[in-house]
């Protein structure tokens, strides 16, 4: 600071040159900040805890200047930071909703330094800084946003090309599959078969029985066996499909529990296909604890929907098998364990209902699906 030596005072060339200090120091933390913020790539921590730095500089006595950045449940502090009383802070507001703030604070009384030092530059400054970061972390935000719902779309476009493409196989294939079943089930009604010939024929009618069943999955799947809707009670759903598993759990070792939400409203559903689908998510879940463990099924009104929950604490899955959950014919078991086709049937009868299905699930710890089924009846999507 330029100071007359006589009096103490600044002169006026003084004081302008102090301004124009000040002023320089303030603009290079605003345009670090910007700088910093259109840089590719980096995280908005790493974005955050520069900003943070850039704070001291800019300050009138930066070498005793302190500051701190507090967003959400994280703070974003310089290397020596410490509470005092001497501070200015400015709030962020997001989308109207204060989401921390921004604190610079000098450590120690200097001759001359009182609470109110901070000159009214500064005090804007701060505010800027607050308000800058509040933009950067609602673009942050609108930019997770947009490529989450892109990530979606491209996913649901995936699963409806196939979807496309396994239909047109399966039409293909069922007039043929349908010859060989019914020509197989006459040709063993002929007299005087050979006992080899009797057993060869039923391995074929067996074999085309399957085939017939993949293409029903396929066709559920690709939302073509359009559902039955009538009024029904999730809950009774549950009641029946859990009567068909309730054995097979003590077996397994697997503790059951159910939770169903006693006032539960009726919804317009396909109960036959609602039951597929709580079967083929328990199936799954008890595939993933052949050591046992406790699979929990649940039941929850909401304001426009029923959610129903199937929960395991078997081994889990990786990213990899999340991302590929509902395409036809993935499955991490062996052959004959599994045909991959659960799963899809589970997408095809819940999007036909309108409703949604949401996954969590970390390995060695267990996994949860829930399905979101609308109250109103669900229009053709
Ligand atoms: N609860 C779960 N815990 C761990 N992994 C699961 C669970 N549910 C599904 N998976 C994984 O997703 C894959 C696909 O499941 P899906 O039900 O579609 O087919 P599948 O069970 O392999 O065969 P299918 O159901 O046709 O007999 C499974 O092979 C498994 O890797
Ligand atoms: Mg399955």
């Amino acid at each position: 600071m330029t100071r007359d030596l006589h009096n103490g005072m600044l002169s006026s060339a003084g004081h302008a040159e102090f301004g124009l200090r000040e002023r320089v120091k303030e603009l290079t933390c605003l345009y670090g900040i910007m700088e910093a913020a259109v840089r590719p790539g980096t995280a908005l921590e790493e974005l955050l805890n520069n900003i943070v730095n850039l704070l001291p500089p800019a300050m009138q006595h930066p070498e005793i200047a302190v500051g701190r950045l507090n967003l959400d449940q994280h703070s974003y502090t310089t290397k020596n930071f410490r509470e005092s009383p001497l501070q200015l802070a400015a709030d962020i507001i997001v989308s109207g909703r204060r989401r921390g703030n921004v604190e610079v604070a000098y450590l120690e009384e200097k001759p001359g330094i009182e609470s109110g030092i901070f000159l009214k530059e500064e005090q804007s400054l701060i505010a800027a800084v607050a308000n800058h970061v509040a933009l950067i972390v609602e673009r942050r935000q609108a930019e997770s946003d947009r490529s989450r719902l892109q990530h979606q779309l491209q996913h649901a476009d995936r699963l409806a090309t196939i979807g496309q493409l396994a239909a047109g196989v399966a039409h293909e294939l069922n007039e043929p599959l349908a010859n060989i079943l019914g020509f197989a089930q006459l040709a063993k009604k002929s007299p005087g078969l050979a006992a080899q010939t009797e057993q060869d024929i039923a391995k074929i009618v067996a074999s085309a029985l399957h085939a017939r069943e993949v293409i029903r999955k396929l066709l559920t799947f690709a939302r073509q066996m359009p559902p039955t809707k009538t009024q029904i009670q999730l809950n009774k759903v549950v009641e029946d499909g859990l009567y068909f598993l309730e054995s097979r759990c003590i077996k397994q070792g697997v503790r059951l529990i159910c939770r169903l939400s006693p006032d539960l409203p009726d919804i317009t559903a396909d109960a036959t296909q609602l039951q597929q689908v709580l079967v083929n998510l328990m199936v799954n879940a008890l595939h993933a604890m052949p050591n046992g463990g406790r699979l929990t099924v649940t039941t929850l009104a909401g304001d426009s929907h029923v959610l129903l929950g199937v929960e395991d604490t078997g081994i889990g899955m990786t990213e990899e098998v999340k991302s590929k959950l509902f395409t036809p014919f993935f499955t991490t078991k062996d052959v004959g364990q599994g045909t991959g086709l659960g799963l899809a049937v589970v997408h095809g009868i819940v999007t036909s209902h309108g409703g949604a299905i949401h996954v969590e699930s970390e390995t060695g710890q267990g996994t949860r699906f829930e399905i979101k089924l609308p109250l109103m009846e669900a229009e053709e999507i």
